[in-house]
């Protein structure tokens, strides 16, 4: 630990002596406490971190629509555009990767979830299904299926290996969680969860900000501190061990998400890709997603904010958009890959700049929530990594069926709990119908099939069927056709026993 004078020095050097206000104030315990933490900072690189905003601003890529175009076909799968005998090689490799023990999955999971406003990590949180399923046990449920389906086509018993990063705020409480509740039935030895770094959060002074007199406000680096994570923690020497060569990586928001998805997997293995996306068409030229193009020849994410309107309106002959590939943060990676990206590129992630509402004491000592940003966290992405691949391919598939993802409180237009539970009851509506049932309203009306399409729609039955039970929607007519299923229904493993029974 260093002493107060080498702290003091540290930062006054920085230009940080504010953090040091209110010292005299506080206690002999806070004191120790807080040196602790301030040894911990990176003081010499302190300076170049409070001033990085303004660089990252002054520095902010121009020019791109010029030197972008997209990814080109050949590189690119596509679940409607492909037909059903390429979808099932992808399909039958991305198992057999799977039941070899080849393939792990890798959640992020540090953010705050400051939108969605709850005090817990956003994997705990129910979404209101009429199992009260929270994300992280929908997301464990997968990985079993996953498991027991590849076992099944390969007779082999495999595992997917689940590595979790969290952050400070996310880790004791997941790992709490997941103890309380057995792991959700998967091998607590096949779960590795590690922390990412943190970092201080800055005002638009260039100063840190202080959470408490003897606080700092620290925020996690952002997703892309996952590969500073990899090596602080030597998950890849743990995925080496276990011989897993192939990631597939995403968020903990989306509760659509396919678990090492076959198909995917699959199909970048099969293209010998070190490095790919998953994509959805953009709904509209403005949507705020970012889009997986090429830029100077070079695989990368490029924000609606840093081009012109016109490009992103740009569209083809058929009518649909050119840059049309959103990102979903859903990523697969080669271990190898991954190696690569820790021992040469990972110093030359791009740093972005997000604002955010920081709590802080004012000079005069009061605390403050504020209700507009204050406060800037440097973040690094996920996706910059792309342009160091040697080889990227992009998967295209369809939003309702894999992409919903929980960002803000109920009471927004999207991307709430109430949108998250409609898109994924209305998905398993659709499987249920398709496997020849009739789904019934709440007051016992038969619904027409295509009630349950959209996932706004609030007449959509409640139908929701237990990963456990099916995966993607495969195995469910010799348990539901010709029958008629009332709403709620809850397809679990009890549930199909019973109905296979009859
Ligand atoms: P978001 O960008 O949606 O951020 O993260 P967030 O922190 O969850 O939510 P807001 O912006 O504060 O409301 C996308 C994914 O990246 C993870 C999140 O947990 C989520 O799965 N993430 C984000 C990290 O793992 N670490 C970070 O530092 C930031």
């Amino acid at each position: 630990m260093l002493s107060l004078e080498q702290v003091r020095q540290g930062l006054e050097s920085a230009g940080q002596s504010h953090v040091l206000q209110f010292w005299s104030e506080l206690s002999e315990e806070e004191r120790d406490s807080f040196l602790q933490e301030l040894s911990q900072l990176d003081l010499d690189g302190l300076k170049d971190h409070c001033e990085s905003p303004a660089r990252s601003a002054a520095s902010l890529p121009s020019k791109l629509d010029e030197h972008m175009e997209p990814v080109p076909p050949e590189f690119i799968g596509s679940v409607k555009k492909s037909d059903q005998s390429a979808l099932e090689e992808w399909e039958n490799e991305g198992l057999l990767k799977i039941s070899e023990n080849r393939v792990g999955v890798l959640l992020l999971a540090g953010g705050q979830g400051t939108r969605l406003g709850v005090q817990y990590p956003k994997g705990m949180y129910n979404v209101g299904l009429p199992s009260s399923k929270t994300l992280y046990q929908i997301q464990a449920e997968r990985i079993r299926k996953i498991q027991e389906l590849s076992d099944r086509k390969h007779g082999s018993k495999c595992t997917v290996p689940w590595y979790i990063m969290t952050s400070e705020f996310t880790l004791a409480p997941t790992e709490k969680f997941f103890k309380e509740n057995n792991f959700f039935g998967l091998e607590s030895s096949n779960i590795v969860m590690f922390e990412q770094r943190m970092i201080p959060a800055v005002d638009f002074d260039e100063k840190v900000i202080l959470q408490g007199k003897g606080k700092i406000a620290m925020a996690p680096d952002g997703n892309g501190g996952l590969y500073q994570a990899l090596v602080d923690n030597k998950v890849l020497e743990d995925m080496k061990k276990r011989g897993v060569e192939y990631l597939h990586v995403y968020c903990v928001d989306n509760i659509l998400v396919k678990m090492a998805d076959p198909v995917f997997i699959g199909f970048c293995v099969s293209k010998g890709a070190d490095c790919g996306a998953k994509v959805v068409e953009k709904a509209y030229p403005t949507e705020p997603v970012g889009v997986v193009c090429r830029v100077r020849g070079v695989a990368q994410v490029v924000e609606y904010s840093e081009i012109q309107q016109k490009t992103a309106e740009l569209r083809g002959p058929g009518g649909e958009l050119v840059y049309r590939a959103g990102n979903i943060c859903n990523h697969f990676f080669t271990r190898a890959f991954l190696q690569d990206v820790a021992e040469k590129f990972k110093g030359q992630l791009r740093q972005h700049v997000a604002l955010k509402k920081v709590p802080f004491v004012d000079m005069c000592g009061n605390h403050v929530t504020p209700t507009q940003p204050n406060g800037i966290k440097m973040e690094k992405f996920v996706f910059d990594v792309f342009p160091f691949s040697r080889s990227f391919v992009v998967f295209e598939v369809l939003r309702e069926d894999e992409f919903s993802p929980l960002k803000n409180a109920d009471g927004a237009a999207t991307d709430s709990p109430t949108t998250a539970r409609n898109s994924l009851l209305a998905q398993h509506s659709r499987w249920a119908t398709a496997a020849g049932a009739t789904l019934l309203d709440e007051h016992g009306n038969p619904l027409p099939p295509t009630a349950s399409v959209s996932a706004g729609d609030n007449q959509a039955a409640r139908c929701e069927i237990s990963p456990l039970v099916s995966y993607f929607g495969e195995g469910l007519e010799k348990l539901l056709k010709g029958r008629t299923l009332p709403s709620p229904f809850i397809l679990d493993e009890k549930r199909a026993k019973e109905l296979q029974a009859q």
